[in-house]
C-alpha cells in the first residue's frame, strides 16, 4: 500500500514493526508506537491504543503475522499450535467487533494452507494482512462514495451529527461514517460536522474533532446530551454512524450512545445512516440480541482526568457499545451500496 505522509494511517507496516498511531494520546500529543511482538499487539487493541473495529481487524492481522515470525520450527503441528495460541490471545482483547475475529480467521485459513514451507506460510501471511489493509482503505473510499448518493438533497450544505469516531483512525484510513462526511466535504456538500463528545472515552472529542481539524473540516462539539436538542432546533439534517457487529437482520452495535440518538433521529424524521464495510456484518448472528456488548473497566465513569466524580460507594455499569435495531436504521451504507437493514441478508452469499 501507498503511505501518503499528510494522510491519517492508524497502523502502518515498516522496517518489520507494526507502527501505530496511540490513539490514546490523541489529541494532546501526536505519537506512534512500535510494535513487534503479538502479545504487545494484543495489549494494544485491548488498552485502545489502535481502536476502531476495521483497524482492530487489520491491527488484529498484523499480530498474527507478528506471532509467526517468533516461533523457530519446521514442524508444521509445533507452528500451528502457537499460531492458535496468538490467535486465541487476540481474540480475547475486545469482543464486540467482528472484524477482530474476521481478520483473525482470514489469516488463520493462510496459515492451514498446503504451503511448502513454514518461510512460505510467513510470507503470505504478511502478504495476507497487507492486503486486509490496502482493501480496507479501498472499501472506505467505496463507502464515502455510496454514501454522496444516499445523502438527502437540500438547498443548502448538509449538517451532519456523527458519534464516537468512525473515522482514518478507527480504519486503514479514510474511515466509514467520517468517510462518508469527508466525501461529502470534497464534493462541496457539508456545511458541518456535530461530533458528539463519547462519553467516556471521549473518541468524539479527541479523535473525530481532531481528524475534522487536521483537514479544516468545520467542527462542532457537543456533548452526548446535547444531541436531541440540537435535532430540535432543527441544527442536523442528517445522522451517520459507524458499526462494530451488523446482525443478518440489519440491528447494529456501535459505541454507546448510538442508540439513543437514532431513536431521538426518528423522533425528529431525520435520516440515520449506518456506515460499514460488509467485513462488520455478522451474518452467524439472526439479531442483535445475540451480540456480545463489552464492559469495561468502571474507572473510566468514575474519574475524569484522574478526578474521581462520584461518592465512594456508588455502583457502575460500563457497557462500551449498544444495539440500534434494524426498524431504526434508514439504510446502511456499505461498499456495495445502501442497503435497506431488512434486506441485509440476501447479501450473505456476497461475503467472501
Ligand atoms: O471502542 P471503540 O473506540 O473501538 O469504538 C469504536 C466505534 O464504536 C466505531 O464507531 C466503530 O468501531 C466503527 S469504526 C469505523
Amino acid at each position: 500500500m501507498e503511505i501518503v505522509s499528510n494522510h491519517i494511517y492508524p497502523v502502518i507496516w515498516q522496517e518489520n514493526k507494526v507502527s501505530l498511531i496511540d490513539q490514546t494520546r490523541l489529541p494532546g500529543e501526536y505519537s506512534r508506537v512500535e510494535i513487534s511482538r503479538s502479545s504487545d499487539m494484543a495489549q494494544a487493541i485491548k488498552t485502545m491504543i489502535v481502536r476502531g473495529a476495521p483497524a482492530i481487524g487489520v491491527a488484529a492481522a498484523y499480530g498474527i503475522y507478528l506471532g509467526a515470525t517468533e516461533i523457530e520450527t519446521e514442524d508444521r503441528h509445533e507452528f500451528l499450535q502457537h499460531i492458535e495460541q496468538v490467535a486465541s490471545l487476540l481474540r480475547q482483547t475486545r469482543p464486540t467487533a467482528v472484524n477482530l475475529f474476521w481478520a483473525i480467521s482470514r489469516m488463520l485459513k493462510i496459515a492451514y494452507e498446503e504451503i511448502d514451507t513454514i518461510e512460505n506460510i510467513r510470507t503470505t501471511l504478511l502478504r495476507t494482512a497487507q492486503a486486509i489493509q490496502a482493501e480496507d482503505l479501498a472499501t472506505c473510499q467505496a463507502i464515502g462514495d455510496h454514501g454522496l448518493m444516499v445523502l438527502p438533497a437540500t438547498p443548502n450544505k448538509l449538517r451532519i451529527l456523527t458519534h464516537c469516531n468512525a473515522g482514518s483512525l478507527a480504519t486503514a484510513g479514510y474511515g466509514t461514517a467520517l468517510g462518508v462526511i469527508r466525501s461529502a466535504w470534497r464534493e462541496q456538500r457539508l456545511a458541518r460536522v456535530y461530533a458528539d463528545e463519547t462519553r467516556p472515552r471521549l473518541q468524539g472529542a479527541r479523535l473525530t474533532a481532531w481528524e475534522c481539524v487536521q483537514e479544516n473540516i468545520p467542527v462542532t462539539l457537543i456533548t452526548d446530551s446535547m444531541a436531541a436538542h440540537c435535532m430540535q432546533q432543527k441544527m442536523i439534517d442528517v445522522v451517520v454512524v459507524g458499526a462494530d457487529r451488523i446482525a443478518a437482520s440489519g440491528d447494529a452495535a456501535n459505541k454507546i450512545g448510538t442508540y439513543s440518538l437514532a431513536i431521538a433521529a426518528q423522533a425528529h424524521q431525520i435520516p440515520f445512516y449506518v456506515a460499514a464495510p460488509f467485513s462488520t456484518i455478522d451474518f452467524d448472528l439472526a439479531d442483535g440480541s445475540q451480540i456480545l456488548i463489552e464492559e469495561r473497566d468502571p474507572t473510566e465513569i468514575y474519574s475524569i482526568d484522574n478526578a474521581v466524580i462520584c461518592p465512594e460507594g456508588t455502583e457502575f455499569y460500563n457497557p462500551a457499545f449498544d444495539v440500534t435495531p434494524a426498524n431504526l436504521i434508514t439504510a446502511i451504507i456499505t461498499e456495495k451500496g445502501a442497503i435497506n437493514p431488512s434486506s441485509l441478508i440476501n447479501y450473505r452469499n456476497a461475503v467472501a
